[in-house]
């Protein structure tokens, strides 16, 4: 759908009502119902391997098998680890590159017929959910949001509202002599794939942070991810001056995220 992009309105407080979450990722794709007055999921969460090629059509297919699990006949909110601007992909990140230029309205048409889907990057989403469910300081002040899985994704947010699709988990970092992309140095499957301990993660996570600061000056950084529950081991080593506190609603919030944008039509 070739819209104009909305502004994003940003509830600072809880929905009502149940509504659909996907969770749309390198490895899995996870689905589950959100009570929106609590953020918390009714029942389990369900999680589905990503097919590989994750293009597309095979994708929505899995989100398919999702929503007939559940029973579920309303709309449905997705995430993606793309840039969305009116509901078309932009970027592809861990996922097919075929995504690019992927008209998500007129993929959902095709699998979905007859329901409402609208989609929105995975870190925005879990920052929207840390703001409505989470943290009360993600509601004040400028706020980068983070998230550090696969990638590093990011939530730019001004007093609870979003400004979509950052991206600075891409951003070119000078460590120790050699630029490179913020995520290749300092994700978790970074630390991961290198076998790094915590604190000589923790040092790169610090330089790029500092790279954000300098340029952004938020007045506080948010820490989501996987990761982030293991925040004493990390949060200690870091140096730099901003404040860094951890999410609070870790991996349910990218599903959380989603409901909430198809239920509330936040979705850029
Ligand atoms: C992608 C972002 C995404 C982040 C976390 C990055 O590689 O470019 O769109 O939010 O990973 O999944």
């Amino acid at each position: 759908m070739a819209t104009q992009t909305p502004s994003t309105p940003t509830p600072l407080t809880a929905g009502t009502g149940t509504a659909f979450g996907v969770d749309v990722g390198g490895s899995g794709i996870k689905g589950a119902l959100v009570d929106l007055a609590t953020g918390e999921f009714i029942g389990d969460r369900l999680k589905i391997l990503t097919p590989q090629p994750a293009t597309p059509d095979a994708v929505a297919a899995t989100v398919v098998e999702l929503v007939r699990r559940f029973d579920w006949e309303g709309p449905v909110g997705l995430t993606l680890p793309s840039v969305i601007r009116g509901q078309t992909a932009l970027s592809a990140a861990n996922i097919d590159p075929s995504w690019i230029g992927t008209d998500i309205t007129e993929l959902f048409r095709r699998h979905l017929p007859g329901r409402e889907v609208v989609a929105l990057n995975d870190a925005d989403a879990a920052g929207l959910a840390e703001v409505a469910y989470g943290e009360e300081a993600s509601r004040h002040g400028s706020v980068i949001f983070l998230t550090f899985g696969t990638g590093i994704g990011s939530a730019f947010l001004l007093d609870g509202r979003l400004f979509p699709n950052t991206e600075v988990g891409h951003m070119l970092v000078n460590y120790q002599g050699t630029v490179d992309e913020a995520e290749h140095l300092a994700s978790s499957a970074a630390k991961d794939r290198e076998e790094l301990s915590y604190k000589k993660w923790a040092k790169r996570v610090d330089v790029v942070l500092a790279e954000f600061q300098a340029l952004f000056n938020p007045q506080l950084f948010i820490v989501g991810g996987g990761i982030s529950r293991n925040h004493d081991k990390w949060l200690p080593r870091l140096e730099i001056a901003t404040p860094v506190i951890p999410a609070k609603l870790r991996n349910r919030a990218g599903i959380v995220g989603a409901a909430m944008a198809v239920t509330d039509h936040l979705a850029p």
